[in-house]
C-alpha cells in the first residue's frame, strides 16, 4: 500500500470525508447512537491528503481517533449537523465520500429534562426520520444547486436475508441513491465493526463491480480514491 499512499494525484483537489457516527439526543443524559468507530471515514481523509487532497473532514463520534495530519476536522453531534456541515463544505469540493453512520431516526422531541422512572414514564420513543445528506446531494447535483461534474461516493454495510444477497441489496441501494460510487462492506460474524481489516466490493453507477480484497482500511482507502480519481473532470491548463 506504500507506492498508493505516496502517490499524489489528487493535489489541487477538494474532498469532504464524513466519518463515525451521529447521536441523536433524547433527553440532557441520553441519545440513539451506533457502533461506527469512524476508522475507515478517518483512512479515506488521511490517505487522501497523503495523496495530496486539500481534505474536510466531517466527523461525528468515534472511537477516541487522532485527527489525520493537514487535515481540517469538523466535529459534529447529529445528523441534522452533519447535513448542515457536509452541505456547506460541498459547495466547494470536487468530491464527497459519505462514510458516516448516520442515525436514519431521531426521537421526535427532545426532553429538555432527565426522562425519570415512575408516573408517566414512556414505554415507546417516538421517532423522526432524519434526512437523508448523500441522497440530499444527489438532488443538489441533479438541479444544478451543486456543480455536475462533483462526484459523490455512499459506503453501505449490508447483510444478505430473505430478500437477497449482500450485493443484490448493494445495487438496488446504488440505484436508489443516485451516487457515483457505492463502497459495500458485507458485516455480520464480526466483519467491518471495530475491526482494522475491511472487504466488499465497489459499485459504480456505470455498472462496473469489483471486489475489494481483503486488507487495511488504509489499502481499502486507497482503492477508493483510485476509482475517485478516476472519475474527476480532468484538469485543463
Ligand atoms: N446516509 C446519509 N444520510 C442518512 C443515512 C445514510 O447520507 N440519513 C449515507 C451513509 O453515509 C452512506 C449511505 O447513505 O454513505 C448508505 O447508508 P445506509 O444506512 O446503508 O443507507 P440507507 O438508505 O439509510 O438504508 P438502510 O435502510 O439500509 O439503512
Ligand atoms: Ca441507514
Amino acid at each position: 500500500e506504500r507506492p498508493d499512499a505516496l502517490r499524489r494525484d489528487l493535489v489541487g483537489r477538494k474532498i469532504v470525508v464524513s466519518a463515525g457516527g451521529t447521536r441523536e439526543p433524547l433527553d440532557p443524559v441520553r441519545f440513539l447512537g451506533n457502533r461506527s468507530s469512524g476508522k475507515q471515514g478517518y483512512a479515506l481523509a488521511r490517505v487522501a491528503a497523503q495523496r495530496g487532497a486539500e481534505v474536510t473532514l466531517v466527523s461525528g463520534f468515534t472511537a477516541d481517533l487522532v485527527a489525520p495530519a493537514a487535515v481540517d476536522v469538523v466535529h459534529v453531534k447529529t445528523a441534522s449537523d452533519m447535513r448542515a456541515a457536509v452541505d456547506k463544505c460541498a459547495a466547494g469540493a470536487d468530491a464527497v465520500v459519505m462514510a458516516a453512520a448516520v442515525a436514519d431516526f431521531r426521537p421526535t422531541t427532545l426532553a429538555t429534562s432527565k426522562i425519570k422512572k415512575g408516573a408517566g414514564e414512556p414505554d415507546t420513543i417516538p421517532l423522526t426520520r432524519n434526512d437523508d445528506i448523500l441522497a440530499g446531494l444527489v438532488e443538489a447535483r441533479g438541479d444544478g444547486r451543486l456543480p455536475a461534474d462533483l462526484v459523490i461516493v455512499g459506503f453501505a454495510a449490508e447483510t444478505g436475508d430473505q430478500h437477497g444477497d449482500v450485493l443484490t441489496h448493494a445495487r438496488a441501494k446504488l440505484a436508489r441513491k443516485g451516487c457515483d460510487l457505492l463502497v459495500v462492506n458485507a458485516v455480520g460474524e464480526g466483519k467491518a465493526f471495530e475491526m482494522e481489516d475491511n472487504d466488499g466490493w465497489m459499485l459504480s453507477a456505470d455498472g462496473s463491480e469489483s471486489a475489494l480484497e481483503h486488507g487495511s482500511k488504509a489499502l481499502l482507502s486507497s482503492r477508493v480514491l483510485d476509482a475517485v480519481g478516476g472519475l474527476l473532470t480532468p484538469r485543463t491548463g
